[in-house]
């Protein structure tokens, strides 16, 4: 395979007992459709951890696994999608790059064209992505548009800008996006032995929901799993397309990576939950802040709070009493929570969560603690 730079760097060995992660390409090029011309772009991304959440176990009877993509060199499970689209599309020779993003497509696309050497463009709704992600997309030197829109709006123009001009689109409309995020469950079925039996994850354009199923299938077939996860969708009430059945005008919510009225996967998504015997809830936004402290104070993970869903929908799902009790399920959380730190530094109660000043004083100190001397 053609290699661009990343991980076997010439003339270097790796040294007995390390092996570096090569990235989804490298590991799993058997499984996607990439040859020896295809010139790799990767920063080294999948290898993500599979947490075992011993307390969601015991909260809710089942084996609980936490996919933690907010481990991926931009922060988000997008780099699995992008490394794939990237490398295609300089095979192709493009020069060029394009997407519309809530934010961590933009990031992640900024970035691998930066790696490439090619140029990225991003369209981002105007005051409505968080400001780690903005910032991901600067520093790397994207042209960042935001425009006085949604989403939705964002990704028409992409794809009407894609058609017309020299320049490649790296949306999940792209196909090369959703064969490299199906990787996530190769990882998954080499960690566990097997499939999980039930999966779950935020959906927003559902490219994840689907590019996870397929993968679990493709395993299937190989024979490496007999188990097909039901795939288990969460959109947040406000921005809910699948659980009201048609497209919603102006999505609300505070969980801004999945604030999409459209879903670009909509069709494959829904052949997703057939087959898988699948499931999608809404959860409102009060209930994704909830589960986004549940996961840091529990299980001492940090997600953004859109990726928290897949924590809330487990709950639901759970209390509703329609799950199996000892069975496994694996909870997708998408990004990293240094992406959108505010919801942080929020009470229950939306004050402020402030430290506790205090003097350059030991004895002081102690006792704001409840700390006592020899005790
Ligand atoms: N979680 C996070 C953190 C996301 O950024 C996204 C999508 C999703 C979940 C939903 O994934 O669209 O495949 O259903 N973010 C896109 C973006 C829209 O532009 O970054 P999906």
């Amino acid at each position: 395979m053609a290699l661009f730079g990343f991980n076997r760097p010439e003339g270097l060995k790796h040294r007995r007992g390390s092996r570096q992660w090569r990235g989804v390409i490298h590991e799993y090029a058997d499984r996607l459709d990439v040859s020896k011309n295809t010139p790799v772009v990767s920063l080294g991304e999948g290898g993500t951890p599979l947490i075992e959440a011993h307390r969601l176990s015991e909260m809710t009877g089942l084996r609980v696994f936490i996919k933690f993509e907010g481990m991926n060199p931009t922060g988000s499970f997008k780099d699995r999608g992008m490394t794939m689209a990237v490398s295609k599309a300089k095979e192709h020779g493009a020069k060029a790059v394009i997407c519309a993003s809530t934010g961590n497509t933009s990031a992640s696309a900024a970035a691998y064209a930066a790696y490439g050497g090619m140029t990225a463009a991003v369209l981002v709704p105007d005051g409505k992505i968080s400001m780690g992600k903005l910032s991901q997309a600067v520093i790397h030197n994207a042209h960042v548009l935001q425009v006085a829109g949604n989403f939705d709006d964002c990704l028409d123009i992409a794809r009407d800008l894609a058609e017309n001009y020299p320049v490649h689109l790296v949306n999940s409309v792209n196909n090369d996006r959703i064969e490299g995020q199906k990787t996530a469950s190769f990882e998954v079925i080499d960690v566990l032995g097997r499939a999980p039996e039930y999966h779950f994850l935020p959906v927003g354009n559902a490219g994840n929901y689907t590019a996870y199923h397929r993968g679990y299938r493709e395993e299937a077939k190989r024979g490496r799993t007999s188990v097909i996860p039901r795939m288990f969708g969460f959109q947040a009430a406000g921005s809910a397309p699948f659980i009201t059945g048609e497209r919603v005008k102006n999505p609300d919510t505070i969980a801004t990576a999945i604030r999409i009225g459209n879903p670009a996967s909509w069709d494959l998504a829904l052949a997703a939950r057939e087959d898988s015997n699948g499931y999608f809830g809404a959860i409102d936004d009060q209930g994704i802040l909830a589960a986004h402290k549940l996961l840091a104070k529990e299980v001492g993970v940090f997600v953004e709070p859109s990726s928290a869903i897949s924590v809330a929908g487990l709950m639901e799902r759970a209390e509703a009493g329609v799950l199996e009790k000892g069975a496994t399920a694996v909870l997708t959380v998408t990004g990293h929570g240094l992406k959108d730190p505010q919801w942080a530094l929020k009470n229950a109660d939306g004050s402020d969560a402030e430290p506790t000043k205090v003097p350059v004083d030991v004895a002081q100190i102690a006792e704001v603690l409840g700390l006592k001397a020899g005790a």
